[in-house]
């Protein structure tokens, strides 16, 4: 249960450690210390702006034996301005330098939307604004379908510097298109996934379809209250019923919030930057939840998703982006 067997048979470990919102002057030292006690997998992304720096970790971690490279996951993701096939190697080979490793284990699209392409001198990590001064600054959309970029991901995994390739932030409908024309099948499905928005049909899909899937924001609310994404009230680890099972196995709420993922064949991929909640997110190996207690979890399902292009992009950029609609 500490791994995943992926479709190719490839180990991914279930419990990750998240990267989006680690500042740059936290994230070597909590990449490295995480690997000190055990991660094995890490989930960075361009977009989260801190790969030098977790490239830096990984560096140090490895320099000092703390594990082999062979042993370490590492996730990463292009960014949606780097679409047309022309430009995904070069994103990649960009995330490499940053990361300081000459292969990673798996590049997921991290959304369903290509942008206008930036070049990497004007900004990067560029983000979501095509030009961020001016008086009405907004998303550019540019027209490159997924079937164009996934060719050049599978690209990738031919020259030896991708082991997998997948997607995040798809519903059923456009895996089954990706189904039709992939010649490298998608390996990984990562999509926000929590009690409160369990997502069972997509769950379903994915594993008749030998596609893992992976939960981000897997603790619900809190990664969104900094953001005003979300109030805290939304909170799924102040559940009364959360509270009680993790009386009962002496366990935190994260961890068993984290349990219900991983127990669902799911790994996860909680954030933190403290010491204290690394190891607590890490330790969930040692208890199972019964089931009854998953069938109760179950019913937490309120379909409340917090990271939902079609929401924050009208109000963070001025620009209407739904994708799950
Ligand atoms: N593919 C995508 O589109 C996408 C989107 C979102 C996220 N992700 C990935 O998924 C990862 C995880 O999601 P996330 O960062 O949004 O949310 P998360 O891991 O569910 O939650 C992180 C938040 O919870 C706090 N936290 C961590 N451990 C805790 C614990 N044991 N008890 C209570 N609070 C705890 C963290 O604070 P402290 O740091 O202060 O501990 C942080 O505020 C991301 O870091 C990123 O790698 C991917």
């Amino acid at each position: 249960m500490k791994n995943l067997s992926l479709y190719n048979h490839d180990l991914l470990p279930t419990v990750g450690l998240g990267l989006w919102k680690t500042p740059k002057s936290d994230a070597a030292k909590t990449v490295h210390d995480a690997i000190k006690i055990g991660y094995r997998h890490l989930d960075s992304a361009c977009d989260y702006g801190n790969e030098v720096e977790v490239g830096n970790g990984i560096k140090l971690a490895l320099s000092k034996g703390l594990c082999k490279r062979d042993e370490l996951w590492v996730t990463s993701k292009l960014w949606n301005t780097y679409h047309k096939k022309e430009h995904v190697r070069p994103a990649l080979e960009r995330t490499l330098k940053d990361l300081q490793i000459d292969r990673i284990d798996l590049y997921l699209i991290h959304f369903p939307i290509a942008q206008e392409f930036v070049p990497f001198d004007v900004r990067y990590p560029p983000e979501w604004l095509y030009e961020t001064s001016g008086e009405d600054p907004k998303i550019k959309f540019a027209n490159v379908s997924i079937q164009e970029t996934w060719g050049a991901m599978e690209q990738l995994v031919r020259d030896g510097l991708v082991r997998n390739i997948g997607i995040c932030n798809f519903g059923t409908s456009m895996l089954r298109d990706l189904l039709t024309y992939a010649e490298i099948h998608p390996s990984v499905l990562q999509v926000e996934r929590h009690p409160y928005l369990a997502q069972p049909k997509l769950l379903k899909f994915c594993q008749s379809n030998d596609i893992t899937l992976t939960g981000f924001s897997p603790l619900g609310a809190g990664s969104y209250l900094e953001l005003g994404m979300a109030k805290p009230e939304d909170s799924v680890l102040d559940e009364t019923l959360i509270s009680e099972i993790a009386g009962s196995h002496g366990k935190t709420p994260a961890q068993i919030v984290l349990r219900w993922g991983i127990q669902q064949g799911t790994s996860v991929i909680p954030k933190s930057t403290r010491q204290e909640r690394l190891r607590e997110n890490l330790e969930v190996f040692d208890f199972v939840l019964s089931d009854i207690e998953m069938a109760s979890m179950n019913k937490l399902d309120r379909n409340h998703r917090f990271n939902d292009p079609g929401v924050f992009a009208e109000k963070a950029f001025n620009t209407f982006c739904p994708i799950y609609e």
